[in-house]
């Protein structure tokens, strides 16, 4: 990122009212592998919100650590995960692209946040309760408050817009719960943020366990389709998809599988679920998996290529995301003086 983007950026704080830009926060945890779902999910409609919006786009590394990460594991990861957000179509001269942990008014906010957020309510969390039963050994009190740092992750930026996944939505409602409570004790300290979920993609389901989430940390990879999966994997992952033993490419009830599959062959393409299913209505199962892979694999190829290009150059990613990291500091920094002050601590 320029210096003129970072005054642009700095402008755009204080007069992103005038100039009607919103600003845009999202991100994705280093875990497993990035998979289809957040692709086609969240990541892929991060790319065209760039035009119109100042976007920070995170790689939430302390989100990771309420499940145990190997530390070289996880370093590697998090390279992989922020070389292949720009792969994906995420531009370092538009948006700021860095690790959640390089700005600390993250964890910061979080525990101001933390004083103003309810135990019933984090215990209300589906993620929360699903997590601490596949977890058992380690409910920690991270996996409890996670919330609550996904809403000042969100709260630092004064962010407008939060595009993500279906499963987020309980998560983004807490951080409109928190924020519009500190507001009422404080005057107005934070923008209200939106959920921004696709119509269509919001939720893709597991190529094994359809009536499942397509998760990156599944333990069979079959179930999902990573964005970096050679042509070959992908046909082969779409041949042995889960459907159903009706033979009808069509969309409906108790059809989960082919559901799904008409949902990533149309997202994938842009075409709607209406003529996708009219495309595919006389088609056998086998005919028509071959053409859905045949779709992932032609929109992950540029991708793939593109990740491998910047692996190369691994000096150009370390400058985007320390760049990135100065802007996001600053403007972070800004919202946190504000907290303090309000909540009464003596100002540096
Ligand atoms: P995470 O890392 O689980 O997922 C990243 C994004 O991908 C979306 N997603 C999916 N979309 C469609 N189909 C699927 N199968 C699928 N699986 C995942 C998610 O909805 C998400 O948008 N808590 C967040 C990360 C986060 C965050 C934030 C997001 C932390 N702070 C602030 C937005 C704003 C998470 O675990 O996402």
């Amino acid at each position: 990122m320029s210096e003129n983007k970072e005054a642009d950026l700095t402008a755009a704080n204080t007069e992103n009212k005038a100039a009607k830009k919103k600003r845009v926060f999202s991100g994705v945890q280093p875990t497993g592998r990035l998979v289809l779902g957040n692709y086609l999910g969240a990541v892929k409609n991060w790319v065209p919100m760039q035009d119109e919006n100042e976007c920070c786009f995170c790689v939430v590394d302390q989100h990771s650590i309420t499940v145990r990460q190997d530390p070289k594991e996880l370093r590697q990861r998090c390279l992989d995960f922020l070389t292949l957000y720009i792969a994906c179509g995420l531009d370092p001269d538009k948006s700021l692209i860095y690790f959640q942990s390089h700005v600390p008014a993250h964890a910061q906010l979080a525990w101001v946040l933390n004083c103003y957020t309810y135990m019933g309510e984090l215990s209300r969390m589906t993620q929360f309760k699903e997590k601490s039963l596949k977890h058992q050994d380690n409910i920690n009190a991270g996996l409890f408050t996670y919330p609550v740092l996904m809403a000042a992750d969100i709260l630092l930026y004064q962010t407008d817009l939060v595009p993500v996944g279906i499963d987020q939505k309980q998560h983004l409602e807490i951080a409109q719960i928190i924020a519009k409570r500190f507001n009422g004790a404080y005057g107005d300290v934070f923008r209200i943020p939106e959920a921004i979920i696709p119509k269509v993609g919001a939720k893709i389901m597991s190529l094994q366990d359809p009536t499942s989430k397509m998760s990156k940390s599944d333990v069979n990879p079959k179930a999902y389709i990573a964005v970096l999966d050679e042509p070959d994997t992908i046909i082969k992952k779409m041949k042995s998809a889960v459907t159903d033993s009706d033979g009808k490419v069509e969309y409906g009830d108790g059809k989960d599988g082919i559901n799904n599959l008409l949902t990533i062959y149309s997202v994938a393409t842009g075409e709607s679920i209406e003529s996708t299913q009219a495309r595919f209505a006389n088609l056998g199962y086998g005919d028509f998996k071959m053409q859905v892979a045949e779709a992932v694999v032609e929109l992950l190829r540029p991708v793939r290529e593109k990740y491998y290009d910047l692996k190369k150059n691994e000096d150009y990613v370390k400058s985007v995301y320390t760049k990135s990291a100065d802007v996001a500091n600053k403007i972070a920094g800004r919202t946190m003086d504000k907290v303090y002050k309000k909540i009464g601590f003596i100002a540096r």
